[in-house]
């Protein structure tokens, strides 16, 4: 097996690489003056099984470009088989059209993906059940893997019994269901009814469904701007809570999140290395848990 990283999460390609006795192969990925994008595999990937570590995040075009050229200088040079451990598929939020007019932009995306060829695609917590159909409907092999396994070590590190699992919107009331069971159902769970208008994107925060307690562990699959945390933190709160903590798959931290998270009434944010927090992005209350050994185990069946 030979393994190739794109430029978006070489840290976390290293490590799979590192786990497996391997290390990654060479690639050029050559950017010109204008920010067009030239890519040579230099290895030798003929009648290889190839794996490639591409996650997106922040500038999501630049990598998906990259990812593409990746994909078709592998096929072009033989490879037997690709693998795409992507731990954030960028665009998944956009899986539906929510105003008439709109497109949905991840089946662009997982069309592209089956046109370069790929066999099989590795993903974290995707952001809801229309996208494993996606793939199954593209006969795309998927293996959905979850990072709240690692929180729930995280959880139990904590200890307590005054805790209770927050999803900061109706959508993700599943997500917490999953660590509530996986904590063995000794931690209650409850709701935060959101508005987030379309235009602005700001975030309200409107109701509580269930008791909150004086610590709360907000759980969420993405962080981008921050906003639907800030949000429910302070309804959380203003409701009675004291300590609360953030766990989320996926650390985008767009724009001012960074900022805005360090200096809210949030203790700590924990997310997992599915997508790079490059230096300049981390703020103090960040702790970053790693997804690496889940991605080896997948890899290695
Ligand atoms: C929304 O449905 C997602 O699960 C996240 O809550 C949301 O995408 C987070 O975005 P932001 O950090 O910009 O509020």
């Amino acid at each position: 097996m030979l393994i190739f990283s794109g430029s978006s999460n070489r840290s976390l390609a290293k490590k799979v690489a590192k786990r497996l006795s391997l290390s990654l192969s060479e690639i050029e990925i050559h950017t010109f003056p204008d920010r067009e994008n030239r890519v040579r595999v230099i290895d030798k990937v003929l009648d290889k099984d190839v794996v490639v570590v591409q996650s997106t995040g922040v500038s999501p075009n630049r990598y998906y470009m990259e990812l593409f050229f990746i994909l078709d200088s592998l096929k072009r040079s033989g490879a037997r088989s690709v693998t795409l451990v992507i731990p954030y598929l960028g665009y998944q939020r956009q899986d539906h059209i929510f105003r008439s007019g709109e497109a949905v932009s991840l089946e662009v995306i997982i069309n592209l993906i089956k046109t370069l060829k790929v066999d099989r695609v590795i993903s974290f917590d995707l952001h809801s059940l229309r996208i494993e159909e996606f793939f199954k409907t593209k006969r795309i092999r998927l293996s959905h893997l979850s990072a709240l396994s690692v929180f729930a070590k995280e959880i139990k590190k904590m200890g307590g019994n005054d805790l209770v699992l927050v999803s900061p919107d109706m959508g993700g009331i599943r997500r917490i269901k999953l660590l509530a069971e996986l904590l063995e159902n000794k931690t209650p769970c409850i709701s935060i009814e959101k508005n987030r208008d379309l235009n602005t994107g700001e975030v309200e925060s409107t109701k509580i469904n269930g008791e909150v307690k004086k610590r709360v562990i907000i759980v969420d699959d993405v962080i981008s701007t921050g906003k639907t945390l800030i949000s429910a933190a302070d309804l959380l709160k203003k409701n009675g809570a004291e300590e609360i903590y953030v766990m989320a798959t996926h650390g985008i931290f767009a724009g001012d999140a960074p900022e805005n998270l360090e200096k809210s009434i949030i203790k700590k944010v924990i997310v997992s290395d599915t997508i790079e927090v490059r230096k300049n992005r981390r703020f103090n209350k960040l702790q970053v848990v790693s997804v690496y050994p889940l991605i080896t185990k997948t890899l290695e069946k």
